[in-house]
């Protein structure tokens, strides 16, 4: 078990609500070692905790055939001792891929590579990781003019079947695991959001066709509050899915709030609201497998980073704040899980 994380109090092995629907959050290995009163608001309030970074191409095998489970085994160890699910994110994405995989130029070197990461990975956790994002993020930014699929080392040397590829590794060494495709922007209205759903349905289809296991898809939920969710076509999405016996999670949720007014307090409503719109359309067609944010507290969130408040103000994407109370968001998500 990892240094910060022997200092929580585990005893609290059940979350305090029952839930129709789990709620977990990723969390990442470097805070879950220094900062031990965010890895306790984790164990307070999640029935899912998941290694956010650690179980990514990069953390696992930096040098060809040298794997290095120990940070992921640290937070899957912590996350089974309390009783708590957990997730796998992820075997294959454009992103988080060491020197040694982004030099590769050969297909059979990459189809090889792919299959031993996938086998090696999806083995040594069967039986403990439940579910895998087989594949993240592999459908284009913009279908309609950059085609289906997204740019990647894996389309550049292997196209489309590399999709293929990974779900058919996974489901050998992992078959107790549910199998998912995740990604971002399905849940928006218009036309590019139209055509990633369209896109994702079609890799569904294609899969089945292939015979290859297809469980559920992840819908990231990373929300833009000045872009309207399409209550209808989310629902829609969710029920063609069904119709093709997949189901579905909500898996990364946050609010990129770098467009909304400085005002915490009015932010933090607006933020909820977004977040309750997103809830509403997905549950009004289903009910998700689980529903996770990225991250739990606006103390650390990647949008910080990426796309910090344009006035300066500190993001405030999470359920809870940087004090590590409960936000307005945590209410509504909880109102959405728990009725
Ligand atoms: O752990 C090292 C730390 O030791 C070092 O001091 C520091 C210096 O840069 O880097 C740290 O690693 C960083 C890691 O985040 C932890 O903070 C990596 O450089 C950085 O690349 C990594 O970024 C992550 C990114 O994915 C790429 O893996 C973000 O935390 C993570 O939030 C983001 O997550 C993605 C999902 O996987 C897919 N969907 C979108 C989402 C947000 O971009």
């Amino acid at each position: 078990m990892a240094a910060g994380a022997v200092t929580q109090d585990t005893s609290a092995t059940t979350v305090r609500t029952a839930r129709r629907v789990p709620f977990g959050a990723a969390l990442e290995y470097d805070h879950f070692i220094s900062d031990p009163d965010y890895t306790a608001l984790f164990v307070s309030h999640c029935d899912m905790i998941f290694p956010m970074n650690a179980l990514k191409w990069d953390a696992l095998q930096a040098c060809p055939g040298e794997f290095d489970f120990s940070r992921a085994d640290d937070i899957l160890s912590f996350a089974e001792t309390l009783g708590r699910g957990t997730y796998g994110h992820t075997f294959v994405w454009y992103n988080a891929l060491p020197q040694w995989v982004e030099e590769i130029d050969r297909p059979a070197q990459a189809e090889a590579a792919l299959i031993d990461h996938v086998r090696t990975v999806a083995s040594r956790f069967s039986g403990r990781v439940p579910v895998w994002d087989v594949v993240n993020e592999v459908i284009a930014h913009d279908p309609a003019h950059e085609g289906p699929w997204r740019d990647s080392l894996w389309m550049r040397l292997l196209g489309p079947a590399h999709v293929d590829i990974a779900f058919s590794a996974a489901a050998e060494a992992a078959p107790g695991a549910e199998l998912a495709v995740n990604d971002y922007d399905l849940e928006f209205t218009g036309p590019r959001y139209d055509a990633r759903r369209e896109a994702v349905l079609d890799l569904v289809r294609r899969l089945q066709d292939r015979q290859l296991r297809i469980d559920a898809i992840g819908i990231q939920g990373h929300l833009y509050p000045e872009i309207p969710i399409d209550h209808q076509g989310l629902g829609r999405f969710i029920r063609d899915l069904e119709a093709l016996g997949v189901g579905y999670r909500l898996t990364e949720i946050d609010v990129i709030d770098w467009n909304l007014p400085p005002d915490a307090a009015l932010r933090d409503e607006m933020a909820a609201e977004h977040v309750g719109n997103l809830l509403d359309a997905a549950f009004s067609a289903a009910l998700p497998r689980s529903v996770s944010t990225w991250g739990l507290s606006d103390r650390y969130s990647w949008i910080s980073d990426v796309m910090p408040h344009r006035a300066g103000a500190p993001n405030r994407p999470l359920p809870f704040d940087e004090a590590l109370k409960p936000k307005p968001m945590y209410e509504v998500i909880q109102r959405y899980l728990s009725a």
